[in-house]
Formats: C-alpha cells, structure tokens, sequence
C-alpha cells in the first residue's frame, strides 16, 4: 500500500516508482533505506516560528512591507543580511544608500531574494551547528551563493527574472543540506543501514536531493517553476526546456562547480557542454560570466560571514 506521510503530502512509493524502480525493488533494504531517508528529510523542512511567518507573508501578495519589514526586524540575523544584501552590487545598480532601513532595503531587492534569505538564515542557524559536516556545508554555501551569482547573471543576459533566479540558484541543492541534517539526527541503525546499502551519504544525497529540495521549495511558498528547477537541475526534461528557468539553473550549477569549486576537484567546462547554448547564451556572454560571476559571488560571501 502506498504510504502517504500526512505531514509532507509526499508520497513516497511514487516517488520510488517515478525513479524507475519497481514496487518489489523499492522493498528491498536499499530502497526502504532511501525511502526513511526521505520521509525523515521532509520532516525538516519545517522552518522556525518567526522564519515561517515571514514567509508566509511574503508569499501573499496582500501583505503590506511595513508588516513584513516589523517582523523581519525581530530576528537580527535576517535583518542584518536583509541590510547587507541590499547594499550590495548585486541589488544596488546606482551604489548603496547612505541611510539604509529594512523597508527600502525590501523594495530594493524584492520580495524573491527576501524569500530566500529568511530561508538561508533560518536553516544556517540549525544547520551549521553540525560538526560532524562542517566542511561540507561552508564548501555546499559558497557553492550556493557562485550558483546564485550564475543564476543571476545568466538571467539578466537573456532578459528573464534575475530575483527569482538568484533564489533558484541559492536554494538548488537545498535538499543537500537538509539530508546532512537528517543524516547527523538519524538513529544509529538507520545510520548503518544506509552508509551500507548507499556506500556513503554523498551518493545518497546525489540521488535524492533535487526530490527533497523541491518539495521543501514547496513547502516553503516558492513557485511552481522554482520548484521545478530545483527537483530537474541536474537532468532537464524536454518537455521544461522551454521553460528556461530549469536549464538556466542547471547551467548556473555547471557555472558555480566550474568557478566555486576548491582546485582539484571534478569539474565541467561551461564551453564544453551544450547547456548554455542551448539557452541562448552567446560564446562571448559566457567569457564574460566566467569573470563577472566569481567577483559577485566572493563579494557576497564576504557580505554573509
Ligand atoms: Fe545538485
Ligand atoms: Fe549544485
């Protein structure tokens, strides 16, 4: 019988189906493995109180920025990065304001990027408190933020939505993150059983995380497209390449390895593939993200530390 997890609206045997595996594989110990894995990551997409409802008033269109920008401003972090953000080339083509508040810093930036900073912030705070994946979450921000520097970039060269953009690429691996922190709460049982069956957890989360990114992007208020990217930005299928927003948020992950990535490690050449092309990016506009992306991403690492 298909188990639907009532908190999350998930239903996991499809979702075992949906990745081509058969009801009598999905049973076996890797797939039940896999299956509690993903069931126990969707109970951690659930945000703090104050993060939650400042989403949820930025996701109605009614809400007014004097309300948002009031609870913004109870949670220091947020409202400092809010500030920051801001006062960044990023989001200040004319320079940055000399008297800058949490209102004017919104209509600034717009309520997309706020989105995904009450998001980055609210799961940092719970995330990077755990050791044990220290280096794997600093490596998995900065490659986040050169992702949603790509993004950005290669949204305002073809003329899309560079805000919703930014966010996509913020958040693509998102599912990452919440796996490491169900991984370090699991019990020593599951623990075993899926380092044994999965030979580790980065191959697990290579296999899941778009699935758990994109249902926490639900949960959290994002758009149906942004949902999309995150759950397809490793494979696009034909039938959303004419959304462009999955392939540019693949191609801004492609973008962010290539730039962000410590030396050494395994990388694809933008110029190599055939995924900027294929959205439209001429050879020259690619140069010219290849400069432009890591500048604005070390100085927006710099803005967040
Ligand atoms: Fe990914
Ligand atoms: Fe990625």
């Amino acid at each position: 019988m298909a188990r639907t997890d009532t908190v999350a609206g998930f239903d996991s045997d499809r979702w075992m189906e949906r990745q081509g595996k058969s009801s009598t594989s999905a049973s076996t110990l890797r797939g039940r493995a896999i299956k509690s894995f993903i069931e126990t990551n969707y109970e951690l997409a659930v945000l703090p109180k104050t993060a939650a409802l400042a989403l949820q008033m930025a996701n109605d269109p009614s809400s007014d920025i004097g309300k948002i920008a009031g609870l913004v401003r109870t949670d220091p972090a947020v409202a400092g990065r809010v500030i920051a953000l801001s006062q960044s080339p990023a989001f200040s083509a004319g320079g940055g304001s000399k008297n800058p508040s949490i209102e004017r810093a919104i209509v600034r930036m717009g309520v997309e990027p706020l989105k995904a900073i009450i998001i980055q912030v609210a799961l940092n705070a719970r995330i990077m408190k755990i050791r044990e994946f220290e280096k794997e979450l600093v490596q998995l921000q900065r490659h986040s933020i050169f992702a949603a520097a790509a993004a950005q970039g290669i949204a305002r060269n073809l003329g899309l939505n560079a805000e919703l953009s930014f966010i996509m690429g913020l958040l693509h691996d998102v599912g990452r993150s919440i796996g490491f922190e169900a991984f370090s709460r699991a019990t020593p049982a599951v623990r075993n059983e899926l380092v044994l069956e999965a030979r580790g957890l980065g191959p697990l989360l290579d296999m899941v995380h778009e699935e758990i990114g994109a249902f926490a992007a639900g949960r959290w208020g994002l758009s149906e497209v942004a949902q999309e990217s995150v759950r397809h930005h490793h494979e696009v299928p034909p039938r959303l390449e004419s959304l462009q927003y999955p392939m540019l948020v693949k191609c801004a992950d492609i973008l962010a390895h290539q730039l962000g990535d410590p030396e050494g490690s395994t990388q694809i050449d933008v110029r190599a593939v055939d995924t900027p092309y294929r959205l439209g990016l001429q050879p020259h506009a690619i140069e010219a993200l290849i400069v432009a992306v890591p500048k604005e991403a070390e100085g927006l690492l710099a803005l967040l530390r």
